[in-house]
């Protein structure tokens, strides 16, 4: 930790002795006028907007006013998205963690940063970002896409680099001052800041939809039939009760709409404890400071589940029959948890049926999408 301080501190004077210089070499001030003339970026500016595609099945995206998506900003957020330059020791970006092949998850029951030190939590898939209000992050501690890209670059279980050191990197960088000018139309490199590079990120993260599924493709566009394994594992999926009784999975409560999510929290009856004080994560009631929240998550989107293995926010179940295996047993009757947690039967085919069902909500167009690949 020493040794990293400092590192950053010596090359923070570096960077300051040479980004601004008399032709002797000796230092001058920043308002100096060969620094400002070093500062204009050179570039046009001519920002295109850019329109969303979201099929007619899905609800209206949330777009806000103060951040419209053009082309420009889709790019650059994808190459601040992609590039370890937002890391202390250029080894991680945002990718690491957030993987496209994995429905942008890392496969790992927490995440680790560059730092080798694990989170507490694990990495969360970024699909459909653009249809959530209701918080980001498993305990919605983010209202924005815009607030929540700031967090991963200075968490020192993440990227552990300081915003004050990627800005100077990003300003001495060959193309990132005219990427910056070309999306937001600032003049001046000094003029990067990172409310900026999160604004570029979250451009980035709202164009990732899917929609392009198995399952959307024979629900919604009447393409194919589904198999009688998959029809039985939708019916047990989205039917509330079975011949009036409560005995039923009852998943579309939390996780419903086309979405397969509504982005409520919930606790979903995971954690065996005594008291409301004495879950290992408070998760929602950290960030309300409301007991009655603690132990609740957010409930996650189950399109490409199958892709984003290990589950639940610590990652504890390997598999998606050990997550119906915890739910068939009807959790563990703490005060909180929701009342459609409830005991049901499910039979080996009726497991099976729903992993089947679950499989349909693969998106393999969205997780090989071109423009979602590393740019580099
Ligand atoms: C070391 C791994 C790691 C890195 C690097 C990382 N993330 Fe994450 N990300 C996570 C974890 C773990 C969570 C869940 C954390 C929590 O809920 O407290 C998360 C959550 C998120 C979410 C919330 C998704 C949702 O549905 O609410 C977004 C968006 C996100 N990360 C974007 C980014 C961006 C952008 C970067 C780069 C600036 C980044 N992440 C870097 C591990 C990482
Ligand atoms: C009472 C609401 C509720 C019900 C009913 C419910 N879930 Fe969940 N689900 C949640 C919440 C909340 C989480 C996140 C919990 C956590 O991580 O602590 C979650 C997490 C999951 C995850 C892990 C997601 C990930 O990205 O790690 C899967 C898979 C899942 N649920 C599937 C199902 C299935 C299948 C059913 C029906 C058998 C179901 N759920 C019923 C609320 C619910």
């Amino acid at each position: 930790m020493k040794i990293k301080i400092l590192t950053s501190a010596l090359l923070a004077a570096v960077l300051t002795f040479t980004a601004c210089q008399k032709d002797d070499g000796t230092p001058m001030g920043p308002v100096c006028d060969p620094c400002v003339e070093e500062d204009t970026i050179n570039a046009a500016y001519n920002p295109q907007p850019y329109e969303l595609e979201v099929p007619e099945w899905f609800p209206r995206p949330v777009l806000p006013p103060g951040n419209p998506l053009t082309v420009d900003g889709i790019a650059l957020g994808r190459h601040l998205f992609y590039d370890p330059i937002l890391s202390s020791d250029s080894t991680q970006s945002c990718s690491t963690c957030h993987n496209p092949q994995l429905s942008f998850t890392d496969g790992n029951k927490v995440s680790r940063g560059v730092l080798g030190i694990d989170g507490r939590r694990s990495s969360m898939a970024i699909v459909n970002m653009a249809f959530n209000e209701k918080g980001f992050f498993w305990d919605g501690r983010s209202a924005t896409l815009e607030d929540q890209a700031l967090l991963p670059v200075e968490d020192h279980t993440e990227l552990n680099e300081s915003w004050e050191n990627v800005l100077e990197k990003l300003k001495r960088h060959e193309e990132y001052p005219a990427m910056f000018r070309k999306a937001f139309g600032i003049e001046r490199k000094s003029e990067i800041t990172k409310e900026l590079a999160s604004r570029a990120i979250a451009q980035f993260e709202r164009t990732l939809v899917s929609y392009q599924s198995r399952f959307d493709k024979i629900v919604w566009e009447q393409q194919g039939w589904p198999t009688d394994a998959e029809q039985r594992g939708r019916d047990l999926f989205f039917v509330e009760f079975a011949n009036n009784s409560l005995d039923h999975p009852g998943c579309s409560h939390c996780h419903g709409s086309a979405l397969f999510t509504e982005n409520n929290y919930f606790n979903n009856g995971i954690d065996s404890v005594a008291t409301l004080n004495d879950f290992a994560d408070y998760g929602l009631g950290e960030v309300t400071g409301v007991i009655y929240d603690n132990g609740r998550f957010r409930a996650p989107t189950l399109r490409n589940i199958a892709l984003t293995a290990p589950y639940m926010h610590d990652g504890r179940f390997a598999t998606l029959g050990q997550v119906l295996d915890h739910y068939a047993s009807g959790g563990h009757g703490v005060e909180n948890e929701d009342a459609n947690i409830q005991p049901f039967t499910l039979t080996e085919q009726q497991k099976q049926d729903l992993i089947a069902f679950l499989n349909m909500l693969t998106d393999t167009s969205f997780v090989n999408n071109p423009a979602f690949q590393s740019p580099f």
